[in-house]
């Protein structure tokens, strides 16, 4: 079993010493549950290592992989900065009274609506993904009569051989500025000559789930090349290092040693800038990554309801539960692989193998192919674990299906932090024209 999850004297599976049946009972289905402490120890545990292997640092947690407003409190009670990609995420941390000037502010398209409200209530760091956006940005802070501390989206050219929807520093990408034919540099450089930015460094991210520290490391060393050819050519020294997020984790039992832990990875980062800084004799820049799975995934699970338990002969036993898709897509768009546990009877015979799947209008809405589960039935509590990130942030309406709410769990108790939509926040939007 993934995180803190136990099975008590009724044969029930607990998730922080909560009972999953009670809180299926109590909160209904389907329903995403975090394990709060463990959120938080995860943050800790990237602070405490930095603390051990480097001066300057800092972790930004990535609010796409979960984010709410209690979820902004506790980054910012962790002291860890945000990494936002939208006007809604940043709208949501500004008006959760996050510190603006702990905000990284991401988008390869950002609009003119994020721009300027983004503008208007300040930023920490603005990450500029391209040439277009540096013209925007150049004439929009002279306008609004504002200084902003920019880093520079690089693609380093680094395979991370992950899936190819979650890897994004190749030279092929949709995101950040090309290191061919000197397009960074140049716009780096350009970004230079004005007194509203303030030119603090680079950022690259190579991809999400990412399962060995080499591709890290090698982007590390060619962003620091990079950072010591422009002091060369152009006599300025940046100061700042991002090297965004990615670090991969488990989501199966028979993977738990497969990913690097995070004191290894942030070891390894912070060796392997040292090491090239000395050979380079580049001043140690501050050091900036931004983890969003390996900070919440496993602390978060789903609870469903199984409804109905489908036979075809000699074929697969289906199993629809009262989600799917919309609530994990993550299946569908990477082939994403879950496990599950019955909550209500978790050890029991005899096993069947069964598919898990949702119930939207698509064949495809599968959350697990494959498993081996004690005969279920409808009325049984499935919980399928490591759900914490890319869930309810990519939650979908697809089929007017409202979405699951959010509880945390602490200290033995439950806390709802996002109520479940209901029937009437689906039509809510909607106007008949005269
Ligand atoms: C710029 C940036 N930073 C950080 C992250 C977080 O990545 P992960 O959740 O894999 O740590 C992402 C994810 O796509 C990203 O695009």
């Amino acid at each position: 079993m993934l995180g803190n999850k136990t099975v008590n004297a009724k044969n029930h599976l607990e998730i922080a010493n909560v009972d999953v049946v009670d809180i299926a009972e109590k909160f209904g289905t389907p329903l995403y549950v975090f394990d709060e402490a463990l959120i938080r120890a995860s943050m800790r545990t990237y602070r405490e290592a930095f603390t051990r292997h480097y001066t300057d640092f800092e972790v930004a947690y990535a609010g796409k992989a979960f984010l709410c407003s209690y979820m902004c409190q506790i980054v910012r009670e962790e002291n860890l900065w945000l990494d936002v990609v939208s006007g809604g995420e940043y709208y949501l941390a500004y008006t959760s009274d996050f510190p603006t000037e702990r905000i990284i502010f991401h988008g390869n398209n950002k609009t003119e609506e994020e721009r300027k409200l983004v503008l208007k209530e300040g930023v920490g760091r603005w990450v500029i993904d391209s040439e277009w956006e540096l013209s925007c940005l150049l004439e929009e802070a002279k306008g609004a009569s504002v200084t902003v501390p920019v880093l520079f989206r690089l693609t380093p050219g680094i395979d991370p051989h992950t899936h190819a929807y979650i890897t994004t520093g190749k030279i092929d990408s949709k995101f950040g500025l090309s290191l061919l034919e000197g397009i960074a540099e140049k716009t780096i450089k350009k970004a230079l000559d004005s007194s509203h930015l303030e030119v603090r460094g680079v950022h690259c991210h190579i991809g999400s789930q990412i399962d060995t520290l080499e591709p890290f490391l090698k982007a590390a060393e060619v962003m620091l090349r990079f950072m010591d050819d422009f002091r060369r050519k152009y006599g300025y020294t940046l100061v700042e290092l991002d090297l965004g997020g990615g670090l991969g984790v488990p989501y199966l039992d028979q993977d738990q040693d497969r990913f690097p832990s995070i004191p290894t990875y942030v070891e390894a980062i912070c060796k392997k800038v040292k090491e090239v800084c000395q050979e380079l004799s580049y001043p140690l820049p501050r050091l900036i990554v931004e983890p969003g799975r390996s900070i919440v995934n496993l602390a978060g699970s789903t609870i469903y309801r199984v409804g109905t338990v489908k036979e075809v002969p000699g074929v697969r036993k289906y199993v629809a539960v009262d989600g799917g898709m919309t609530d994990n897509p993550r299946h569908i768009l990477y082939g994403a692989k879950y496990q599950a546990w019955l909550g209500n009877r978790v050890k029991g015979d005899p096993l069947e193998r069964v598919a898990v799947v949702g119930k939207c209008c698509e064949s495809g809405d599968v959350l697990i192919p494959e498993i081996e589960l004690p005969a279920p039935c409808p009325g049984d509590v499935l919980v399928v674990e490591g759900t914490g990130a890319y869930n309810h942030s990519m939650a979908s309406n697809y089929n007017l299906i409202p979405r699951p709410g959010v509880i945390f769990l602490k200290d033995g108790k439950a806390e709802l932090i996002v109520r479940p939509e209901s029937f009437c926040d689906l039509v809510r939007r909607d106007i008949i024209p005269e």
